[in-house]
């Protein structure tokens, strides 16, 4: 599976869980009073991207943890994304930060990349979305998504943001693997502006 060098974003997802939990829980032991401790909106930024004794998956008296590259250490030198573990992993590659194996037995294996967009209109007034084949297939192969998740015909399948929010379709992987969803990261799949659309319907009235 190409996928499991990015596995540690799984562990990344579990620990906001994990903190989120602990968060409602010491916020009701110290903070009894606050009104605001309630309103995650008001809640202290949580640290991000904690070693692997701290992180709450690892077990902290196994040796083995300590020995785990801390992920702030590994990530200093990565481009610095918006979301998740707050790496921009396509530009990171792209730069050459990280020469991950695109097969696991061969060395020397190249991505076979497809450049193709398929843009995806979206009622209402979010911008179209847009799916680049290209920064997918860097990565992956055309089967770890078709034909299980995505038949491969634009159009053919009904894609909804409740359905990602879900884990299914975008959501198998972006919150899991790849860059999650949050309101940091609309603009990175809705990314084409109706625009267009919009002064033709001006022009059209005049
Ligand atoms: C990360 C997931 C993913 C990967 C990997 C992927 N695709 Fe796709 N592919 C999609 C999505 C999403 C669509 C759009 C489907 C839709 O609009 O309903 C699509 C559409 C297509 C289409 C239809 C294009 C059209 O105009 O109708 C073809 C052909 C295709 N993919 C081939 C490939 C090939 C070949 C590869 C490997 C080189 C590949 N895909 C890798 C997600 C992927
Ligand atoms: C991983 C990519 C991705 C991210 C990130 C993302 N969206 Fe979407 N969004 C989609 C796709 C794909 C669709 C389905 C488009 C279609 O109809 O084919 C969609 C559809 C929508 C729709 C149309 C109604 C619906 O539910 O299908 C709205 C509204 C929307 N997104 C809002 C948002 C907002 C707000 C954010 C940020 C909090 C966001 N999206 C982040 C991919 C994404
Ligand atoms: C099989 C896993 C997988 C699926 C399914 C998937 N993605 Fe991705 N996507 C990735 C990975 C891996 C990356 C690169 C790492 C990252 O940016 O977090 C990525 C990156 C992206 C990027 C960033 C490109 C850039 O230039 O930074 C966009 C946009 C995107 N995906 C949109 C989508 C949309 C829209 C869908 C659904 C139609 C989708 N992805 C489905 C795995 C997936």
């Amino acid at each position: 599976m190409k996928l499991l060098f990015r596995k540690f974003s799984c562990h990344k997802f579990s620990v906001a869980i994990l903190a989120t939990i602990f968060v409602l829980f010491s916020a009701q032991v110290s903070f009894a009073g606050d009104p605001n401790t309630f309103n995650r909106l008001m809640k202290a930024k949580e640290e991000k991207n904690l070693p692997p004794v701290r992180d709450g998956i690892h077990d902290p008296d196994s040796e083995g943890a300590s020995m785990l590259q801390p992920p702030k250490e590994a990530f200093s030198n990565m481009v610095k994304g918006k979301a998740g573990n707050y790496v921009d992993w396509v530009k990171s590659l792209k730069q050459g930060k990280i020469t991950p194996r695109y097969d696991r037995l061969d060395p020397n294996a190249k991505p076979i990349i497809m450049d193709l967009n398929i843009v995806r209109e979206v009622k209402g007034s979010m911008p179209d979305v847009v799916y680049p084949h290209a920064q997918h297939t860097e990565w992956l192969d055309c089967s770890n998504c078709h034909p299980a998740i995505f038949i491969p015909q634009k159009g053919a399948n009904q894609i909804s943001m409740a359905s990602i929010l879900l884990g299914q379709k975008c959501g198998v992987c972006h919150g899991k693997v790849a860059f999650p969803i949050t309101a940091k990261t609309c603009r990175v799949c809705h990314s084409k502006p109706k625009a267009k659309k919009v002064k033709n319907k001006k022009s059209a009235k005049k």
